[in-house]
Protein backbone atom coordinates (compact mmCIF):
# COMPACT_ATOMS: atom_id res chain seq x y z
CA UNK A 1 0.00 0.00 0.00
CA UNK A 2 1.14 3.88 -0.87
CA UNK A 3 1.59 6.01 2.00
CA UNK A 4 -1.58 8.54 2.40
CA UNK A 5 1.15 11.74 2.80
CA UNK A 6 4.33 12.60 1.83
CA UNK A 7 6.46 15.22 2.77
CA UNK A 8 8.09 17.24 -0.06
CA UNK A 9 11.65 19.07 0.63
CA UNK A 10 12.39 21.33 -2.05
CA UNK A 11 16.17 21.67 -2.64
CA UNK A 12 16.12 24.76 -5.53
CA UNK A 13 17.46 27.13 -3.78
CA UNK A 14 20.45 25.08 -2.67
CA UNK A 15 20.54 21.94 -4.80
CA UNK A 16 18.86 24.14 -8.35
CA UNK A 17 20.99 26.89 -8.00
CA UNK A 18 24.46 25.98 -6.40
CA UNK A 19 25.25 25.06 -10.09
CA UNK A 20 24.39 28.12 -11.89
CA UNK A 21 27.60 30.00 -13.96
CA UNK A 22 25.65 33.31 -13.24
CA UNK A 23 25.30 34.38 -10.02
CA UNK A 24 21.66 35.00 -8.95
CA UNK A 25 20.89 37.81 -7.18
CA UNK A 26 20.01 37.63 -3.47
CA UNK A 27 17.12 39.67 -3.82
CA UNK A 28 16.15 36.73 -6.13
CA UNK A 29 16.88 33.80 -4.18
CA UNK A 30 15.21 35.28 -1.12
CA UNK A 31 12.08 36.09 -3.14
CA UNK A 32 12.29 32.06 -4.42
CA UNK A 33 12.46 30.65 -0.36
CA UNK A 34 9.67 32.59 0.65
CA UNK A 35 7.44 31.89 -2.32
CA UNK A 36 8.41 28.19 -2.22
CA UNK A 37 7.65 28.26 1.76
CA UNK A 38 3.76 30.24 0.77
CA UNK A 39 3.44 27.66 -1.81
CA UNK A 40 3.09 25.39 1.04
CA UNK A 41 6.49 23.32 1.54
CA UNK A 42 7.22 22.46 4.81
CA UNK A 43 10.81 21.87 4.56
CA UNK A 44 12.61 24.63 2.24
CA UNK A 45 16.82 23.62 1.66
CA UNK A 46 17.58 27.10 1.16
CA UNK A 47 21.25 27.68 1.54
CA UNK A 48 24.90 25.85 1.79
CA UNK A 49 27.43 27.39 3.99
CA UNK A 50 30.55 26.12 1.73
CA UNK A 51 34.06 27.20 0.34
CA UNK A 52 32.80 30.10 -2.03
CA UNK A 53 35.91 29.06 -3.97
CA UNK A 54 34.04 25.43 -4.24
CA UNK A 55 30.53 26.67 -4.74
CA UNK A 56 30.50 30.77 -5.66
CA UNK A 57 26.65 30.74 -6.23
CA UNK A 58 26.27 29.82 -2.29
CA UNK A 59 28.91 32.59 -1.16
CA UNK A 60 25.56 34.69 -0.05
CA UNK A 61 24.45 32.58 2.02
CA UNK A 62 24.16 34.23 5.45
CA UNK A 63 22.43 37.18 3.66
CA UNK A 64 19.75 34.95 1.92
CA UNK A 65 19.16 33.50 5.59
CA UNK A 66 18.64 36.78 6.85
CA UNK A 67 16.43 38.09 3.98
CA UNK A 68 13.98 35.35 4.07
CA UNK A 69 10.14 35.21 5.88
CA UNK A 70 10.35 32.53 8.63
CA UNK A 71 6.83 30.96 8.04
CA UNK A 72 5.70 29.40 11.51
CA UNK A 73 6.65 25.69 11.24
CA UNK A 74 8.73 25.83 7.75
CA UNK A 75 11.63 24.26 8.05
CA UNK A 76 14.60 26.00 6.41
CA UNK A 77 17.61 23.52 6.39
CA UNK A 78 21.75 24.63 5.10
CA UNK A 79 23.92 22.42 4.37
CA UNK A 80 27.31 22.20 6.36
CA UNK A 81 30.67 20.45 5.77
CA UNK A 82 32.53 21.00 8.42
CA UNK A 83 32.37 23.05 11.56
CA UNK A 84 32.99 26.37 10.13
CA UNK A 85 29.93 25.79 8.08
CA UNK A 86 27.76 24.57 10.97
CA UNK A 87 29.14 28.30 12.82
CA UNK A 88 27.58 30.26 10.13
CA UNK A 89 24.44 28.19 10.01
CA UNK A 90 23.51 28.42 13.60
CA UNK A 91 24.37 32.12 13.51
CA UNK A 92 22.07 32.14 10.45
CA UNK A 93 19.14 30.45 12.04
CA UNK A 94 18.98 27.40 10.16
CA UNK A 95 16.40 25.01 11.35
CA UNK A 96 17.90 21.87 10.25
CA UNK A 97 21.82 20.88 9.46
CA UNK A 98 22.72 19.05 6.43
CA UNK A 99 25.87 17.38 6.52
CA UNK A 100 26.81 15.60 2.97
CA UNK A 101 28.99 12.04 2.32
CA UNK A 102 29.04 9.71 -0.30
CA UNK A 103 28.75 5.84 -0.52
CA UNK A 104 31.76 6.18 -3.29
CA UNK A 105 35.47 7.85 -1.93
CA UNK A 106 35.93 9.11 -5.60
CA UNK A 107 32.94 11.10 -5.07
CA UNK A 108 33.88 12.21 -1.84
CA UNK A 109 37.34 13.08 -2.67
CA UNK A 110 36.06 15.21 -5.63
CA UNK A 111 32.84 17.08 -3.88
CA UNK A 112 34.34 17.65 -0.11
CA UNK A 113 37.97 16.88 -0.73
CA UNK A 114 38.73 14.17 1.93
CA UNK A 115 37.88 10.35 2.45
CA UNK A 116 34.36 8.73 2.97
CA UNK A 117 36.13 7.96 6.95
CA UNK A 118 37.67 11.64 6.94
CA UNK A 119 34.32 12.74 6.31
CA UNK A 120 32.76 11.00 9.09
CA UNK A 121 35.15 12.32 11.23
CA UNK A 122 34.87 15.69 10.27
CA UNK A 123 30.58 15.80 10.77
CA UNK A 124 31.42 14.06 14.30
CA UNK A 125 31.72 17.05 15.66
CA UNK A 126 29.18 19.26 13.16
CA UNK A 127 26.47 16.60 14.67
CA UNK A 128 26.94 16.53 18.48
CA UNK A 129 26.88 20.63 18.63
CA UNK A 130 23.69 20.51 16.34
CA UNK A 131 22.29 18.08 18.34
CA UNK A 132 23.59 20.56 21.94
CA UNK A 133 21.90 23.48 19.56
CA UNK A 134 18.68 21.05 19.57
CA UNK A 135 18.63 21.50 15.65
CA UNK A 136 17.31 18.57 13.23
CA UNK A 137 20.27 16.99 12.03
CA UNK A 138 20.09 15.50 8.25
CA UNK A 139 22.88 13.60 6.04
CA UNK A 140 22.91 13.36 2.07
CA UNK A 141 24.48 10.25 0.63
CA UNK A 142 25.58 10.90 -2.74
CA UNK A 143 26.36 8.56 -5.44
CA UNK A 144 24.01 5.53 -3.77
CA UNK A 145 22.65 4.95 -7.47
CA UNK A 146 25.94 5.13 -9.32
CA UNK A 147 28.88 7.52 -9.34
CA UNK A 148 30.23 9.88 -12.35
CA UNK A 149 33.63 8.37 -11.16
CA UNK A 150 33.47 4.78 -9.88
CA UNK A 151 30.67 3.26 -11.72
CA UNK A 152 28.40 0.73 -9.88
CA UNK A 153 28.30 1.56 -6.20
CA UNK A 154 27.76 -1.54 -3.94
CA UNK A 155 24.72 -1.74 -2.35
CA UNK A 156 26.54 -2.42 0.82
CA UNK A 157 28.52 0.45 0.58
CA UNK A 158 25.19 2.53 0.65
CA UNK A 159 24.45 0.52 4.02
CA UNK A 160 27.82 1.15 5.48
CA UNK A 161 27.45 5.00 5.37
CA UNK A 162 24.05 5.11 6.32
CA UNK A 163 24.94 3.35 9.79
CA UNK A 164 27.98 5.84 9.93
CA UNK A 165 25.48 8.54 9.63
CA UNK A 166 22.92 6.86 12.24
CA UNK A 167 25.30 6.51 14.60
CA UNK A 168 26.01 10.87 14.31
CA UNK A 169 22.93 10.92 15.78
CA UNK A 170 21.14 12.12 12.62
CA UNK A 171 17.41 12.66 11.94
CA UNK A 172 16.49 11.66 8.69
CA UNK A 173 18.77 10.25 5.88
CA UNK A 174 18.66 11.07 1.92
CA UNK A 175 19.48 8.19 -0.33
CA UNK A 176 21.13 10.52 -3.13
CA UNK A 177 21.09 9.73 -7.22
CA UNK A 178 23.83 12.48 -7.52
CA UNK A 179 23.46 11.29 -11.82
CA UNK A 180 20.46 10.03 -12.26
CA UNK A 181 21.56 6.68 -13.21
CA UNK A 182 19.29 4.92 -10.94
CA UNK A 183 16.56 2.64 -12.04
CA UNK A 184 12.85 1.56 -10.49
CA UNK A 185 14.57 -2.17 -9.45
CA UNK A 186 17.78 -0.83 -8.29
CA UNK A 187 15.90 1.41 -6.30
CA UNK A 188 13.69 -0.42 -4.26
CA UNK A 189 16.73 -2.93 -3.85
CA UNK A 190 18.48 0.08 -1.93
CA UNK A 191 15.79 1.25 -0.16
CA UNK A 192 14.75 -2.05 0.68
CA UNK A 193 18.07 -2.78 2.23
CA UNK A 194 18.97 0.66 3.69
CA UNK A 195 15.54 0.70 5.59
CA UNK A 196 16.65 -2.67 7.71
CA UNK A 197 19.03 -0.52 9.08
CA UNK A 198 17.34 3.36 9.45
CA UNK A 199 13.80 3.47 9.59
CA UNK A 200 12.10 3.58 6.42
CA UNK A 201 9.58 6.68 7.71
CA UNK A 202 12.72 8.74 8.32
CA UNK A 203 14.38 7.67 4.87
CA UNK A 204 14.24 9.94 1.57
CA UNK A 205 14.89 9.72 -1.60
CA UNK A 206 16.76 12.52 -3.91
CA UNK A 207 16.93 11.75 -7.57
CA UNK A 208 18.49 13.48 -10.46
CA UNK A 209 17.04 13.11 -13.28
CA UNK A 210 19.79 13.13 -15.53
CA UNK A 211 18.70 9.72 -17.25
CA UNK A 212 14.29 11.06 -16.84
CA UNK A 213 14.14 8.05 -14.09
CA UNK A 214 13.80 10.00 -11.11
CA UNK A 215 9.98 9.85 -11.69
CA UNK A 216 9.42 6.18 -11.57
CA UNK A 217 12.15 5.67 -8.83
CA UNK A 218 10.19 7.98 -6.67
CA UNK A 219 6.89 5.66 -7.42
CA UNK A 220 9.62 2.60 -6.51
CA UNK A 221 10.52 3.83 -3.45
CA UNK A 222 6.83 5.00 -2.51
CA UNK A 223 6.36 0.91 -2.93
CA UNK A 224 9.45 0.79 -0.46
CA UNK A 225 7.41 2.65 1.77
CA UNK A 226 9.30 5.73 1.87
CA UNK A 227 7.46 8.85 2.72
CA UNK A 228 9.85 11.34 2.03
CA UNK A 229 11.40 12.97 -1.13
CA UNK A 230 13.25 15.84 -2.45
CA UNK A 231 12.42 17.60 -6.16
CA UNK A 232 13.58 21.20 -7.26
CA UNK A 233 11.32 23.76 -8.89
CA UNK A 234 11.67 23.89 -12.54
CA UNK A 235 14.09 20.80 -12.07
CA UNK A 236 16.76 23.38 -11.51
CA UNK A 237 20.27 22.62 -10.82
CA UNK A 238 22.97 19.76 -11.40
CA UNK A 239 26.08 19.36 -8.98
CA UNK A 240 29.01 20.94 -9.87
CA UNK A 241 31.16 17.65 -9.13
CA UNK A 242 29.41 15.46 -11.27
CA UNK A 243 29.76 16.87 -14.81
CA UNK A 244 26.90 16.40 -16.80
CA UNK A 245 24.32 15.39 -14.21
CA UNK A 246 21.19 17.55 -14.62
CA UNK A 247 19.03 18.93 -11.72
CA UNK A 248 16.79 17.33 -9.48
CA UNK A 249 13.67 15.73 -10.50
CA UNK A 250 11.54 18.74 -10.87
CA UNK A 251 8.88 19.48 -8.10
CA UNK A 252 6.00 20.35 -10.36
CA UNK A 253 6.50 16.59 -11.74
CA UNK A 254 6.57 14.94 -8.26
CA UNK A 255 3.25 16.67 -7.05
CA UNK A 256 1.33 16.49 -10.44
CA UNK A 257 1.78 12.86 -10.16
CA UNK A 258 1.31 12.27 -6.18
CA UNK A 259 -2.03 14.17 -6.59
CA UNK A 260 -2.78 11.96 -9.42
CA UNK A 261 -1.97 8.89 -6.99
CA UNK A 262 -4.16 11.04 -4.14
CA UNK A 263 -1.18 11.80 -2.36
CA UNK A 264 -1.44 14.68 -0.14
CA UNK A 265 1.75 16.58 0.32
CA UNK A 266 0.09 20.08 0.81
CA UNK A 267 2.09 21.84 -1.62
CA UNK A 268 -0.16 24.11 -4.36
CA UNK A 269 0.46 23.19 -7.69
CA UNK A 270 -0.95 26.36 -9.09
CA UNK A 271 1.42 28.43 -7.16
CA UNK A 272 4.17 26.04 -7.87
CA UNK A 273 3.69 26.37 -11.15
CA UNK A 274 3.91 29.86 -11.21
CA UNK A 275 6.96 30.07 -9.15
CA UNK A 276 8.87 27.91 -11.73
CA UNK A 277 8.01 30.50 -14.21
CA UNK A 278 9.29 33.25 -11.68
CA UNK A 279 12.81 31.28 -11.02
CA UNK A 280 13.22 29.98 -14.79
CA UNK A 281 12.80 33.80 -16.17
CA UNK A 282 15.01 35.05 -13.65
CA UNK A 283 18.22 32.47 -14.71
CA UNK A 284 16.97 33.25 -18.27
CA UNK A 285 16.70 29.08 -19.32
CA UNK A 286 13.31 27.30 -20.18
CA UNK A 287 11.79 25.09 -17.74
CA UNK A 288 12.78 21.79 -17.54
CA UNK A 289 10.05 20.60 -15.43
CA UNK A 290 7.09 18.86 -18.60
CA UNK A 291 4.10 19.70 -15.94
CA UNK A 292 4.85 22.74 -15.50
CA UNK A 293 5.52 24.02 -19.18
CA UNK A 294 1.94 22.10 -19.87
CA UNK A 295 0.21 23.88 -17.11
CA UNK A 296 1.57 27.29 -17.55
CA UNK A 297 0.81 26.83 -21.22
CA UNK A 298 -2.64 25.80 -20.36
CA UNK A 299 -3.22 28.71 -17.63
CA UNK A 300 -2.31 31.15 -20.45
CA UNK A 301 -4.26 30.59 -23.77
CA UNK A 302 -6.56 27.91 -21.95
CA UNK A 303 -5.55 25.20 -24.09
CA UNK A 304 -3.77 22.30 -23.67
CA UNK A 305 -0.34 22.24 -24.21
CA UNK A 306 1.55 20.89 -27.41
CA UNK A 307 4.68 20.24 -26.52
P1 LIG B 1 39.31 22.08 1.51
O1 LIG B 1 40.00 22.93 0.48
O2 LIG B 1 39.77 20.67 1.65
O3 LIG B 1 39.31 22.69 2.97
O4 LIG B 1 37.76 22.09 1.22
P2 LIG B 1 40.06 23.81 3.72
O5 LIG B 1 39.70 23.60 5.15
O6 LIG B 1 41.51 23.77 3.32
O7 LIG B 1 39.40 25.16 3.20
C1 LIG B 1 39.60 25.72 1.93
C2 LIG B 1 39.14 27.16 1.92
O8 LIG B 1 37.73 27.19 2.14
C3 LIG B 1 39.75 27.99 3.03
O9 LIG B 1 39.79 29.33 2.56
C4 LIG B 1 38.73 27.92 4.12
O10 LIG B 1 38.77 29.00 5.00
C5 LIG B 1 37.45 27.91 3.35
P3 LIG B 1 41.19 30.02 2.17
O11 LIG B 1 42.02 29.92 3.39
O12 LIG B 1 41.72 29.19 1.03
O13 LIG B 1 40.79 31.40 1.81
N1 LIG B 1 36.34 27.20 4.00
C6 LIG B 1 35.09 27.68 4.09
N2 LIG B 1 34.55 28.83 3.70
C7 LIG B 1 33.23 29.01 3.96
N3 LIG B 1 32.47 28.10 4.59
C8 LIG B 1 32.99 26.93 4.99
C9 LIG B 1 34.35 26.68 4.76
N4 LIG B 1 35.16 25.65 5.03
C10 LIG B 1 36.37 25.98 4.56
N5 LIG B 1 32.21 26.02 5.59
C11 LIG B 1 35.45 21.89 1.89
C12 LIG B 1 36.85 21.33 2.02
C13 LIG B 1 34.51 20.86 2.47
C14 LIG B 1 35.37 23.21 2.64
C15 LIG B 1 35.17 22.11 0.38
O14 LIG B 1 35.44 20.93 -0.30
C16 LIG B 1 33.74 22.50 0.11
O15 LIG B 1 33.27 23.58 0.50
N6 LIG B 1 32.98 21.62 -0.58
C17 LIG B 1 31.58 21.87 -0.85
C18 LIG B 1 31.19 21.19 -2.11
C19 LIG B 1 29.72 21.38 -2.35
O16 LIG B 1 29.10 22.30 -1.81
N7 LIG B 1 29.16 20.50 -3.19
C20 LIG B 1 27.77 20.59 -3.51
C21 LIG B 1 26.88 20.20 -2.37
S1 LIG B 1 26.70 18.44 -2.18
C22 LIG B 1 25.54 18.02 -3.36
O17 LIG B 1 25.10 18.84 -4.14
C23 LIG B 1 25.03 16.61 -3.34
C24 LIG B 1 23.61 16.50 -2.76
O18 LIG B 1 22.69 17.30 -3.49
C25 LIG B 1 23.17 15.05 -2.83
C26 LIG B 1 23.34 14.47 -4.24
O19 LIG B 1 22.66 14.86 -5.16
O20 LIG B 1 24.26 13.65 -4.36
C27 LIG B 1 23.56 16.93 -1.30
MG1 LIG C 1 21.71 16.74 -5.28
Amino acid sequence: MLPAKVKIVEVGPRDGLQNEKEFVATDIKIELVNRLANAGFQNVESVSFVSPKWVPQMADAAAVMAGIERRPGTIYSALTPNLRGFEAALDAKADEIVIFGAASEAFSQKNINCSIAESIARFEPVAKAAKEAGLRLRASISCALGCPYQGDVPIDAVVDVVQRMKALGCDEIDIADTIGVGTAGRTREVMAAVSKVFPRERLSGHFHDTYGQAVANIYASLQEGIEIFHASVAGLGGCPYAKGATGNVATEDVIFMLNGLGIETGVDLDQLVDIGDFISRAIGKPSASRVGRALLAKKRDGLAACV
